[in-house]
This record gives C-alpha cells, structure tokens and sequence, in this order.
C-alpha cells in the first residue's frame, strides 16, 4: 500500500491534499452543532448530482412529454418515486441547511476578515443555487412552473428600455414554451450544477487558505505549539469526520422521514397546482413561489411600484455581498458584540421568517403594511451596521477559545 501511494504521490499530490486539508487541518476544537451545515450542504449538493443524473435518463424535456415523463418516472419506472422525491425533497433541504449555514455565519461573524472571500464565494453559491432551482421547477411543466416562471420571467420586463427584448431572450419566444423548457433543461443539468461544483472547490479552498472561524471568533493562529500547530486546533480527520457522521445521521433521519411520509410536506415542497399540467390559457387562482423565495418576493410585493419592487428585490440579495465591509465591529462572534447587534440580528431573522410566511399568501391591505414593516427591517440590519457595530460597546474576547 505504501509503495502504491509513493507511486502515485510521486505523480499526484494525493497525500499532501489529505493532509492539508483532512489530516493535517487544524480545525477549532469548539464547534457546536451549527457547524454541521456545511458538511451537510455537501451531502445535499451529492444527492442533487446523483438523483438528477438518474432522473434525466427518464425525464423528456419538452412542452408536449415534460409533465407526462415525469407521472411515468413516478409511476412506470423502477424506484422511479423514490429518485423523484429525492431530489425534489433535496431542493428544499438544500435551501434549509443553507440558510442556517449562513444564520451561522452572521451569528459568528465568519464574513469578516479574513474570511471576505468564503463569504463571497458563498454568496455566489447561492445565487447559483436560485438560479438553479428556479430553473428546476419549470422542467415538470405543471401550472406552478409555468405561472411561477412567467411571474419571475416578467419581472425583468420592468426594466426600462431593454425589459421586454430581455425577457424574449430569456424565454426564447413571445411566451414560455417548449424552447424556454429546453434551455432551463440544459441550464439545470450541465451549465449551473458545473458552476455550483467549481465554486464549491472555490469556498473550500478560501476557507482552507485563512482557516475556520469558530463560535468564540478567537483566532486560533495566534496560540501554537513548538510544532507550530494550534493549541485549540484539532485534526479535521478524525475528529470532525467522525463528528460531521453524527450530523448526517440526525440529518437523514429528519429528511428519510420526509421523503417516505410527507414528501409533499402539505403543498411547500411540491405544490398542488403542479399536479395539474401547465396551461397558458388558465391561471392559477393564487401564484406563490416555492417557499425558499417568499421572503424575496414579499419583498418585490411590498413596494407598489413594480420597477421598483425589482430593485428593492435585488438589492435585498446584493446587500448579503456587501456585509463583511458593513460590520466594522472589533469583535466578530455574537457573543462579545453588545446588545444592539443582538438585538438588530433578532429582528432580522424575525422579519426575513415574516417575510417568507407573506410572500405565500394572498396579499391583503393589512399583509402589505406588514411587508413593508418587514422590509424595512430587512434593510435596517444591514444598512445601519456600520453605525450600531462602531457605536456599541463590546464584551473582551478571551485569548483562547472556550470549550
Ligand atoms: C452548496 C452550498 C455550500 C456548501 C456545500 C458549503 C460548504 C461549506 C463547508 C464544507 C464549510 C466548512 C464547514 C463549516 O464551517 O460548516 C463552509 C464554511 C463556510 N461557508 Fe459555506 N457552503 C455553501 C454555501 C454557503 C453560503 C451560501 C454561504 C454564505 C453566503 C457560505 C458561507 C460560509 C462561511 C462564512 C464559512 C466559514 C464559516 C466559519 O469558519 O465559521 N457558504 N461552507
């Protein structure tokens, strides 16, 4: 076995890549559970690769097949169900173990520095992650896709001058239609899964590069040993290999539990008006989003004026870019910021769950204002950062990390 590694090692850096980053990557002794998320979106990230590629060998992308093939895969096909609720129950589990990756780092303020660039390449991840999902919901063809698509679709009509060229663009044709079904088709399974893996490598290696925050926000660099190695560093191999299994564990016992017996989770992971095939002469009574969106589109609702909802839409996504030279803080863990950044991040993420709960209802006077409250909220956390992070006093941070 070691002759066969010098071989290869003499040829390949096969082990200096398991060291540097498994074997010999001092990791901070003190994660807690809410560092299972990024194991936990690789684990996802698989699952999508691998029941897509399967899915693809039965499903027919066009106007005419699309929504049939996918009732034969469900129905004709060998475990064609489970491949089927698999992936569709990934779609959702990917945006829920993300958001909590990411509430991870604004809790631990990860995205300062030096870690500026894992921030944004993980932003960049999640752009393609809408995209691709967004892509995704229209290849089944059933009224949902179809009117979500052309409700997002028609958004960039609202921009002035190159709107309505752009949205034909985008669609291919006067309307959504076989062609638009085709290029999201290829969209979703080669370009954007391409994209998503080569910025994955891409935020690894950043975070390899300056090494992993942890929930004090102590720079373990700082304290080593003769050896040069961390003193509140552990091995990422074994010790977090072994504790990441215990994550996934948790992980697929919550997710199996969906697949098998709720895989619909009533109407958020697959909505009803999907069960029915796309119709350009019938629209839905009630157009939502997935639910992973609605606290965008609340937003996008929010502001009476269309071209404007658009801007506040985006610039509620573009502003997540901007964060790591929002915080001015000396201090990067919640835990050592004053009671104002608890405070303001509090009411961020009570506003963003507002947020996605009214972007799936029917809007109301009432609803509306709430939106707009929430939307307000929203900005405020980021947009008043620079101010409350200097103004605030800070708690010590310990020399070495706390257990
Ligand atoms: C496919 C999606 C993603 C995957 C597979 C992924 C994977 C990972 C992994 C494996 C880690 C190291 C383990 C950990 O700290 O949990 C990590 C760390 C990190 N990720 Fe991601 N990530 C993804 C998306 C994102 C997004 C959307 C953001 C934020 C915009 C983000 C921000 C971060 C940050 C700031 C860290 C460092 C955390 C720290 O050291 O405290 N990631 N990611």
């Amino acid at each position: 076995m070691s002759k066969f590694m010098d071989w290869i090692d003499a040829r390949f850096p096969a082990t200096k890549m398991w060291e540097d980053h498994l074997s010999k990557y001092y990791a901070p002794k003190n994660f807690n559970f809410l560092y299972f998320f990024g194991s936990l979106a690789l684990l996802v990230l698989v699952n999508q690769i691998v029941t897509g590629v399967w899915l693809t060998m039965s499903f027919t992308p066009s106007a005419e097949e699309a929504f049939a093939s996918v009732e034969y895969i469900m129905r004709d096909v060998e475990y064609g169900w489970i491949l089927r609720y698999l992936h569709s129950t990934g779609a959702s589990a990917f945006f829920i173990v993300v958001y909590l990756h990411m509430f991870r780092g604004l809790l631990y303020g990860s995205y300062q520095k030096p870690r500026e660039l894992v921030w944004l390449f993980g932003m960049l991840i999640y752009l393609a992650l809408m995209a691709e999902a967004f892509m995704g919901y229209l290849l089944p063809w059933g009224q949902m896709s179809y009117w979500g698509a052309q409700v997002i679709i028609s958004l960039f009509g609202a921009i002035p001058v190159i709107g309505d060229d752009l949205t034909q663009w985008i669609r291919g044709d006067y309307l959504i239609s076989g062609i638009t079904l085709n290029r999201f088709f290829a969209l979703h399974v080669v370009a954007l899964p391409i994209v998503i893996l080569g910025l994955v490598v891409l935020h690894i290696l950043a975070l390899h590069e300056v090494g992993s925050n942890n929930p004090d926000g102590v720079d373990i660099k700082k304290k080593k040993d003769e050896n040069g190695i961390p003193l509140d560093g552990i091995p990422f191999h074994p010790y977090y290999t072994v504790k990441d299994i215990v994550g996934v564990v948790v992980f697929l016992f919550v997710f199996c539990a969906v697949v098998f017996f709720f895989p619909e989770m009533g109407g958020y992971f697959l909505e009803k008006p999907n069960f029915e095939q796309a119709n350009a002469f019938k629209t839905p009574e009630h157009i939502a989003p997935v639910w992973y969106f609605t606290p965008f589109y609340a937003i996008l609702r929010a502001v009476p004026d269309k071209l404007m909802g658009v801007i506040a839409m985006g610039a509620a996504i573009a502003v997540l870019f901007v964060l790591p030279w929002l915080d001015r803080s000396p201090v990067k863990s919640m835990r050592y910021k004053g009671w104002i950044s608890k405070a303001f991040l509090l009411v961020f993420c009570v506003a963003f769950v507002i947020l996605g709960v009214l972007g799936v209802l029917a809007p109301t006077p009432g609803r509306t204002l709430l939106s707009q409250v929430c939307t307000v909220l929203y900005f405020a956390y980021f947009l008043l950062m620079p101010f409350y992070t200097r103004l605030e006093k800070t708690k010590p941070v310990p020399e070495r990390v706390t257990g």
